[in-house]
């Protein structure tokens, strides 16, 4: 895998804060798998931004009493924040309310598609709210789902059965402002003829068989039924006005926010090559150059948005490249003890937030948790006490200690200087010999999107360097041999090295502090140099603790 990247992540909503079921969702792994592509030296850009068009945040605003503007930019600069503490680190987080570079390049893509023909305006029958005297688009209707019958589902798309929806097919619809039974009233709107692109989504998809096959299987199944027009404008005010200023019909309309939320990753990629001291056009480097790779990290309620109707825009379009993967994360639930695992909600507040986390514990332990539970092919669950567990169990016990009591010695019986490497015992060889293959093993983990997989080799990695310490005895050596003991601690740091560089796209903040206590520099923490020997009477710095223990609230208090 080499080449230049452009990874994105899910546009949140900025209608709330973050919760770790974002965090575990997408936003995560995305970070994470980028953290590993720039350790092994690639072009990566890592766009991200806030959701901001749309209905829900306009209910929202309306909630609160605020004008969406004001919503869509407090809670962005809230979610910033969130991925800050937790060391997701965009190259830009914009918004799609935030730069005219996002109106102009979704008017852009809503003509040019026009122009080529897939659009065609028709006039339609839509809910009306009486009272409130609006159309009712997507979320402002709940209803029954007519695919899986549950109640209170939206009318954009069902959350119990994830699929696409229009508010007039929901059963029982009810206006989400007023509560009142909308009537049918006839309007004009703007539809994406998502049909024509079947036969070449098809053949696109099943070309891809290394994707995940909840994405594949899933996207494959939208493909044998219908695939009516969809209306990409909308009759709401807040949102990227519809660029036909000649046509009376366009008056009043925006572009429906699914239209114009993926192309933010594009005006977003626009605008940060302009930040960087470029020209807005050098997005096409990244998103129409073929040795680009676009890799969609996202959400399961996403994949019907990024592996159909988004590729269909693409294709429609017709000078950009396609994503070359979409790894999709399944919901991640919630356990409470005692209680069955159960959705996360932010109205229920079953959510546990990143800024409550964070005003209390290391950011560390919280992605390691939600890597090692990561919803990857099904749905997980999260659970406090078992954070706070395996914090304890694994990463304080395994990993921690084994740097720490390497340090340590090193510190006291070397003065502080890596020591030399003398004569090996075939134990020595042997975990030379693990370390030196550790990287290529979570390297190809890591290309296949199996980020759990490859945290687990690390993991069992930590577990049997305490078990070389523990059986070489160097506690024991020191006494009586101490070349042959220098001989083990300078295989230690070597692992601590090695560890530090295949930690540290999951585990950022401790490999900075490992990669502190060698004194390596950004070369040696690069993954090609994982392995290569820390030179002999390299300087340490002071020992560190790198996890500390995790005391649950409860047990705080008590
Ligand atoms: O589901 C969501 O939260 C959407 N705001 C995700 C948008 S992703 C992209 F297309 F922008
Ligand atoms: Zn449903």
């Amino acid at each position: 895998m080499t080449g230049r990247f452009t990874v994105t992540a899910a546009l949140p909503y900025s209608n709330g804060r973050l919760h770790v079921g974002h965090m575990a969702g997408c936003y995560l792994p995305a970070d994470t798998f980028v953290r590993y592509l720039r350790s092994r030296g690639e072009e990566v850009a890592f766009i991200c931004g806030s959701d901001d068009y749309g209905v829900p945040v306009s209910l929202t605003a309306r909630k609160e009493g605020r004008t969406p503007r004001e919503v869509a930019d407090f809670y962005r600069a809230e979610q910033k924040r969130d991925f800050d503490g937790l060391g997701i680190e965009f190259d830009i987080y914009s918004g799609t309310s935030a730069t005219e570079l996002h109106t102009e390049r979704s008017q852009q893509i809503f003509l040019s598609l026009l122009e080529n023909g897939f659009l065609e305006k028709r006039s339609c029958e839509q809910l009306y709210d009486p009272e409130a005297q609006m159309f009712l688009p997507d979320r402002y209707v709940e209803g029954i789902c007519p695919f899986c019958d549950t109640g209170g589902a939206r009318g954009d798309q069902c959350e119990a059965c994830g699929k696409l929806l229009e508010p007039r097919l929901l059963i029982r619809p009810l206006s989400v402002i007023t509560g009142a039974e909308p009537e049918m009233r006839r309007t004009v709107h703007w539809h994406f003829k998502l049909s024509e692109f079947k036969d070449r989504l098809r053949e696109w998809i099943e070309s891809h068989d290394e994707w995940r096959p909840m994405v594949r299987n899933f996207s494959l199944g939208l493909l044998e039924q219908d695939l009516p027009a969809r209306a990409i404008t909308r009759d709401l005010q807040w949102g990227v006005p519809v660029p036909l200023p000649d046509d009376p019909d366009a008056e009043g309309k925006v572009l429906y926010v699914w239209f114009d939320a993926p192309i933010g990753y594009v005006s977003f990629t626009a605008q940060w090559c302009r930040e960087q001291g470029g020209e807005a056009e050098d997005y096409t480097r990244w998103w129409k150059d073929p040795d680009s790779k676009i890799i969609h990290f996202i959400g399961e309620d996403n994949v019907v948005f990024h592996a159909v109707v988004w590729p269909a825009v693409l294709m429609g379009e017709g000078t950009f490249q396609l994503p070359d993967n979409i790894p999709a994360n399944c919901f991640l639930n919630i356990q409470f003890p005692g209680k069955e695992e159960e959705k996360m909600s932010t109205s229920r507040g079953t959510a546990i937030w990143i800024k409550d986390y964070l005003e209390r514990y290391q950011p560390d332990p919280l992605r390691y948790y939600l890597t090692m539970v990561a919803p990857e092919r099904q749905r997980t669950a999260f659970n406090f006490e078992d954070l706070a567990r395996r914090n304890n169990e694994e990463l304080v016990a395994a990993l921690g200690n084994f740097v720490h009591r390497n340090m340590t010695f090193a510190d006291r019986y070397f003065d502080g200087r890596a020591p030399r490497r003398g004569d090996l015992s075939q134990q020595d060889q042997e975990q030379l010999d693990m370390i030196a293959g550790l990287p290529q093993k979570v390297g190809c983990l890591m290309e296949d999107y199996r980020f759990k997989d490859a945290l687990h080799e690390v993991m069992a990695a930590a577990r049997l360097s305490n078990k070389y310490f523990d059986h070489r005895q160097p506690w024991a050596l020191r006494k009586v041999d101490m070349e042959t003991c220098g001989s083990v601690i300078n295989v230690c740091l070597n692992t601590v090295k090695t560890l530090a560089v295949v930690m540290a796209p999951f585990l950022p903040f401790a490999a900075r502090k490992a990669a502190a206590m060698l004194r390596a520099g950004e070369d040696e923490m690069r993954w090609s140099a994982a392995a290569e020997p820390l030179p002999e009477g390299r300087e340490l710095g002071e020992p560190e603790i790198l996890f500390e223990k995790m005391e649950l609230p409860e047990q705080q208090e008590g």
